[in-house]
């Protein structure tokens, strides 16, 4: 088995430098998918000249959005500042979404200063023109903070409506959560726990969602280098219950193309951008790596494998430890 991750790309400037060569888009540059007609960005999300060339001629009915969260591992500015930045990507997607449409919004609150920037956002989006529906947790298996207080293993999601969106309540049926093992119930004459049935036409997912796996490097839908990568399973759930079939979906923060993928597996049209062309190369490579292999992602693997192989130390985390380039060497594939 191949052994060649990516460290984490916020991280080790130095490859993401080695990477940009490589990237086929440049800032301000629209890749169109000949085969179905996706499209990626290399966009600004606030740039709304930029986004509705992106969407020219396409309204989508979805906009599934996972900003940077103003952490302080990652790029924090002050929380005006902040909530001033989203405002605008708000009412940019405000702009190119149909009259009935629905929007989610991935945030966290940092419990080590006042749990910024989600109360805040809340507030700010009661100004926008969109009705708050639900705030959904997706629970995390690992976590942080397990020492002096409880173990953060919480990722918010927020969901808001304008108009009369499509809600399919049929495509939310989940399988039995695997915490809930014990439950047990006759079926057919015999009697079966929880792990024994599979999903369920009675068990909705509900606003707080146990039965998602988080990405970590052992997943096939690993992508290494990424660093906020959210888990197919929760995208498809969004677009599955949110749209209707050959609907499309825009998300301005595109990363590792999980809502790209998404649409691809489940036949909607996806136009997303992201800031960064690296990390608009990788959503585009993992489409194509998806179409030619079935695989959604690079399971001990990278997007770049094709020009470059790492050293990194076998069975290391590259989504999750930070990359430190002393430990990496990287080789051009001849
Ligand atoms: C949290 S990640 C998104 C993760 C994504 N949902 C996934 O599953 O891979 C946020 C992404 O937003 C991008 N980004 C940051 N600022 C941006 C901006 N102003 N416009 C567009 N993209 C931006 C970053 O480069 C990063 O790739």
């Amino acid at each position: 088995m191949k052994n060649n991750p990516l460290p984490r790309l916020d991280q080790c400037h130095e490859t993401r430098d080695r990477l940009l060569p490589l990237c086929r888009l440049r800032p301000g540059a629209i890749w169109v998918d000949p085969v179905r007609g996706h499209r990626v960005g290399c966009v600004d999300a606030v740039n709304r000249e930029a986004v509705l060339s992106l969407c020219e001629g396409v309204c989508p009915s979805l906009a599934l959005h996972d900003p940077p969260y103003n952490l302080v591992a990652f790029d924090s500015r002050s929380i005006d500042e902040y909530i001033s930045w989203c405002k605008q990507w708000i009412a940019v997607s405000a702009d190119v979404l149909a009259k009935d449409a629905s929007l989610y919004v991935w945030l966290g609150a940092d419990q080590t200063d006042g749990f910024q920037p989600l109360p805040d956002f809340m507030i700010m989006m009661r100004s926008m023109p969109f009705r708050p529906r639900s705030f959904i947790t997706l629970r995390n298996q690992r976590g942080y903070g397990t020492q002096q207080n409880w173990m953060a293993i919480r990722q918010e999601l927020l969901y808001y409506t304008r108009g009369r969106p499509v809600f399919d309540v049929e495509a939310e049926y989940t399988a039995i959560p695997k915490v809930l093992r014990g439950y047990y119930k006759t079926v057919g004459g015999r009697r079966t726990e929880n792990s024994q049935r599979s999903r369920s036409d009675t068990i909705r997912a509900g606003n707080v969602w146990i039965d998602i796996q988080q990405v970590f490097y052992r997943l096939h839908e690993n992508v290494s280098g990424c660093y906020a990568q959210k888990p197919l399973a929760a995208i498809e759930r969004i677009v599955s219950a949110s749209t209707n079939p050959q609907a499309a979906v825009i998300d301005l923060f595109a990363h590792s193309g999980t809502t790209l993928l998404a649409c691809e597996r489940l036949g909607r049209v996806c136009v997303t951008s992201d800031i960064d062309p690296v990390f608009c190369e990788i959503a585009i490579r993992r489409l194509e790596r998806f179409r030619s292999t079935g695989q959604p992602g690079w399971q001990n693997g990278n997007p770049f494998e094709r020009e470059i192989r790492t050293n990194l130390p076998k069975q290391s985390t590259p989504s999750r430890k930070p990359g430190r380039s002393e430990e990496l060497t990287l080789f051009e594939v001849k």
